[in-house]
């Protein structure tokens, strides 16, 4: 394997709405084998930022460029911020995890279809949960269960937008061992977004910090160690 090999080019980024930039001239790279963590005060272009490395969006000025030959859109997992599951959703977890796989002509699932959300399950540990209904599981079961769904087509990078936003002590440590497992392990690049302090600090190898004033900076852990920085 070789190590630190680019995966996402990000040259000259420049976004923003209206007559407001959040951030100018924005150059990293991220690289397989990374756990980048974006922080930065509520409105600062966090979530934005995900979108424009999905090509969700087209930036104000800049490029992003996914370094090949097999990295693209379809490599990269998504966990958006928020879902709305309604009370009478009835989806078991398993059944949950396997909607990514009917993109194809055949209605059902195959064995191996089965096989990759066993697979997907066993990382986020909830293979004893797998017939739980979806709505009815804890905030900690739902995160791990949309990770799982992220990771049914085994991709290189996973993007989450404040996974361990409102979980109990547990359940954040449960998220975070997990994403460290798929980044140490497995080799995916984790990017994500976090006001979590303890998230940050053990498991970044890369930082951006988002100041929602054009400015930004890109670091490592010191950058978290400075007093000022507001999560
Ligand atoms: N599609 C959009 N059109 C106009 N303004 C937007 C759009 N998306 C986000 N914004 C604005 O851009 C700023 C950054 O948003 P966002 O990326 O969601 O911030 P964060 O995730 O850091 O809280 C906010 O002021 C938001 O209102
Ligand atoms: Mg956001």
């Amino acid at each position: 394997m070789t190590k630190n090999k680019t995966l996402i080019e990000i040259t000259n980024l420049t976004m923003g709405f209206d007559q407001r930039l959040l951030f100018k001239n924005l150059n990293m790279t991220i690289d397989k084998g990374d756990f980048l963590s974006i922080i930065g005060p509520n409105g600062t272009g966090k979530s934005t930022f995900l979108h424009l490395l999905m090509k969700k969006l087209t930036p104000k000025g800049g490029k992003v460029t996914y370094i090949g030959p097999n990295f693209g859109p379809k490599q990269i997992g998504f966990v958006p911020q928020t879902r709305n599951i309604a009370e009478d959703y009835p989806l078991n977890i398993f059944s949950f995890v396997g909607l990514r796989l009917y993109d194809n002509l055949i209605p059902w699932l195959t064995r191996k279809d089965k096989e990759k959300i066993q697979a997907a399950l066993k990382k986020v540990r909830l293979t004893e949960k797998s017939d739980n209904l979806l709505y009815s599981s804890s905030g900690g079961e739902k995160q791990r269960a949309y990770i799982a769904q992220a990771l049914i087509t085994r991709p290189k990078m996973i993007i989450l937008d404040e996974p361990t936003n409102g979980l109990d002590e547990r359940s954040k440590n449960e998220v975070v061992e997990i994403l460290k497992n798929l980044q140490v392990k497995d080799h995916v690049a984790v990017v994500l977004v976090s006001h979590d302090p303890d998230v940050i600090r053990k498991n970044s190898t890369k930082i951006l910090q988002l100041n929602g004033d054009a400015t930004f900076a890109v670091g490592d852990q010191t950058l978290v160690e400075k007093n000022n920085v507001e999560f």
